[in-house]
Formats: C-alpha cells, structure tokens, sequence
C-alpha cells in the first residue's frame, strides 16, 4: 500500500507566512501547542490553544471575527437554499439509485447535490427482499442463540434503551451484515462516495478510495409501538483532538490561518492516520462517510435520522468558540469522552436547517459526510419496525490499517471491536459468519490478503 502520510509541514502555513508582513510574529504563530493524548489540565490546554489560534489568524492580518462571518455567511447561503427547497417541496437530502451507480449514469447535477449537501439516499441499494431477509436473518441469529434471555443492558448510555429488550444489538458478525459488508454493491457506493473526497494531496495518498475496511458497528431494531426521545444533535469526527491534535490541526490549518477561503470539506489531508482522545463513543477509524442500510420500510415522520446538510457547517464549529463571547476555557461545549454538542445556544444558524431522511424502504442506504451535524427525531408509538445495519465508508489507510488489525481478531474470536463496550455475546454462537465464508473483498476489508 502507498498509504504513507508524511508529518511534512512545511506547506501547511505558507499561506500565513505570504500573509504575515512580521517575520517575527508568523515564526510565533507557525506552531500551535498540540496534545497527542489527552491533556491533564483541559481548561489549560483550551486556554492556550485557543489563544495560540487566535494569535495566528491574526498573524494573517485578519481578525477572527472577520474570519468567522465569512464562514457564517457562506452557512447561511446554504440554510437559505435548504429553507426554500423544504417551502418548494423539494427534497432537501439528494436521492440516487443505485442502478444508475451501477451503471455510471449518475448525472453531473445529482453528483453537485450530494457534494453540496454531503448526504445521500440510495435508492434500492439492496434488493427489497434481500434486506427483509437479512433483517429475519438476524432474529433467527439473535434468538437461536439466546440473546434476549442473556442481554445484560446497554453497555454504554449513548443511545439508551427502552424496556427489557434492547434496541441497539451490540451483536456485530452476523452473516446479515458480513454479507452486506464485503458485497459488491456495498463497495460499488462506498466507491462512489469516497470518490467525492481529494485523497491525493502533497505528495501523498491519504487512502485508498476503492478499498473499504469494513468498520464493524451494531444494529437497530425498534419495534412497532416503539416511544423513543431521539437523539440530539451532535458530531462524531472527535472531540478537543479536533484542535489539539497536530494531525487535525494541519488538517484544519485553513482555518486555523487566516485562509479560510482554502477550507475544503473534502480534502482528506492529514485526516488519516492522526490519533484520536479516547472516548466512550470513539471512532477509530476515518469514515468518508457514516451511513445505514435500511431493513424496513421507515416513514420520514418516523422517529429518523436528520442532518444539517452543510459540509462546510464544520468551519463554523471549529472558530465559534474562538469569538469573545465563549469563555476562555470553553469549547462551546466540547469535552473528552462526550459527544460534540451542536446546540441552540451555540449554533442556532445551523440547526436551522436540520432536516430528515425521506421516507426510505427496506434495501435503501442512508449516507452522511462525516463531520456533518446529525440527530434522531424522537417518536412516540412508532408505526412499523426502525430497523438499520450501520455499515460505514471507511477507506483504507494508515489509520483503518491499524484498526484492521483489532478488526482481525474480534471477527476471528467472535469478540465486540475494540470501540465498543466488551460485550462479547457471540463468542459462543457457532454460526456467527467465519474466515472461510469471506470473499475477496471481505479479506482485502480485513487485512487478510
Ligand atoms: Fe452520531
């Protein structure tokens, strides 16, 4: 593999050293103090950050408040034209059928709507049959084998549970969604989507955007009759490491240097190797895109998911917290080992334009950029089943090589992957999906070839 990030910083401020008329300041402001683990003293470590930030972009010659209204009125275009669409009837979240990805016959208008909204429906991604089947599947896996009766309760609080059942199965190696995981059809539109980031930059390949690392996750299954609250709006890319880490912040280095104009929320840039602050709802892999697949027909006024379709709202939660209004000490919210908060208080401009799936049927597949702001609706006595397979776009590089090798060994032992809480109901399940049902994709997605 040439996935080989360089730590070459060298072109990463040059936009701010043409910039800085004082040599003196640009060499004060060239480098930020930066954590690769968790800083001990976090209201410190925010404090000088941001003040270091802060010190660079003015070191542009611009101020941070020039610099942010820039970001917010380039959002608030985007919210305009969300609004109008949702006042036309149109559809905010674009819709493609998997036929024409197949086919190549996606037109250049449909390929601008997903890159300008950052989220995509995919029509008949799955044949219909083929998700009920799955979904039938995976009761028969999770019942033959006891599950209910030997559920122990979430293993973490992040989604929560409604009575005894659950709703998310912390079960991850059914041959439902190996299946679907290592299919054809599921690397033809992981192709497509990771085809919409740059993955070549400076010399390097950041990933490999026609080989996915099959990034293990759970399932939902909400019952008929379901009441659930939701879930608030928030982001998954990381938490401080977002400002702390070296790696993200040359990967955020536009907005960090006055260059605000250069940001691009496609540019896959140091994203892919860097560490991330340890968390309970980690992510250690890149994911171009997160995404589900649908295994049942799920009305959009059915308790679904919403993002704020703007790729570029990501700038405007990265500098709000650098005006004066935030306390020096505070992220907007943001702490370690809890989800990015995307809130009223905060960024009322974006949660303007939170908007829902469509309606979608069982076999469709659900995608969201992933730094985009997204949420759950809540509902109260759900109408038919909310069933989904979380399976990701999750490229291969430096960083999901690594995790691969975690991968390797939950599949192999049956074990929950290494984000998640060590669960390990399938270990003892004699039909879980084994090494010797893998196709060619499945080992390439786990390291094996
Ligand atoms: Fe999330």
């Amino acid at each position: 593999m040439s996935t080989s990030p360089t730590r070459s910083s060298v072109s990463a401020t040059d936009s701010a050293a043409d910039r800085a008329a004082d040599s003196a300041t640009y060499s004060a402001a060239r480098t930020l103090p930066h954590w690769e683990t968790t800083p001990a003293d976090l209201p410190g470590a925010i404090r000088e950050v941001k003040a270091a930030i802060r010190a660079r972009i003015a070191a542009s010659g611009r101020s941070v408040e020039e610099v942010f209204a820039v970001v917010e009125q380039r959002v608030a275009e985007r919210v305009a034209e969300i609004r109008a669409d949702r006042e036309r009837g149109k559809s905010v979240w674009p819709v493609i059928d998997y036929a024409d990805i197949e086919n190549g016959t996606v037109s250049a208008e449909q390929l601008a709507k997903l890159r300008r909204r950052g989220c995509l429906v995919v029509r008949g991604h799955f044949p219909r049959e083929q998700a009920l089947a799955w979904d039938a599947g995976i009761v028969d896996y999770v019942e033959g084998n006891g599950f209910f009766e030997s559920y122990r309760g979430p293993g973490d609080d992040f989604f929560g549970s409604v009575g005894s059942k659950p709703e998310i199965y912390p079960i991850y190696w059914s041959a439902a969604q190996m299946e679907a995981r290592q299919s054809e059809r599921m690397a033809t539109v992981q192709a497509l989507l990771n085809a919409q980031w740059k993955h070549e930059s400076e010399g390097v390949t950041w990933f490999d955007p026609r080989r996915d690392s099959l990034y293990p996750d759970r399932i939902r299954r909400r019952p008929p009759g379901a009441d659930s609250s939701g879930l608030g709006a928030h982001c998954d890319p990381g938490t401080l490491d977002l400002w702390m880490t070296e790696a993200y912040q040359q990967a955020f280095r536009h907005l960090f240097d006055g260059s605000v104009e250069e940001y691009d929320p496609w540019d896959a840039a140091h994203r892919t190797a860097g560490p991330q602050y340890p968390g309970t709802t980690m992510c250690s892999a890149f994911r171009t895109f997160q995404g589900w697949t649908a295994l049942s027909d799920m009305d959009h006024d059915q308790g679904v998911l919403h993002t704020v379709p703007i790729p570029e709202a990501m700038a405007y939660l990265m500098l709000r917290p650098l005006l004066d209004d935030v306390a020096d000490d505070d992220m907007c919210g943001v702490t370690t080992n809890q989800v990015f908060p995307a809130s009223e208080k905060w960024h009322p401009l974006l949660l303007e334009a939170l908007s829902g799936i469509p309606d979608v049927r069982a076999g469709d597949s659900v995608w969201w950029h992933c730094d985009m702001i997204h949420s759950v609706a809540p509902v109260q006595d759900q109408q038919g089943w909310g069933n989904v397979m979380y399976i990701p776009a999750a490229p291969w590089c430096e960083r999901n090589e690594r995790y691969a090798a975690d991968v390797r060994e939950a599949f192999l032992s049956g074990s929950s992957p290494s984000d998640f809480p060590e669960e390990h109901y399938e270990r003892s399940w004699p039909d879980r999906f084994t090494a010797e049902q893998l196709n060619t994709t499945g080992r390439r997605g786990l390291g094996l070839d």
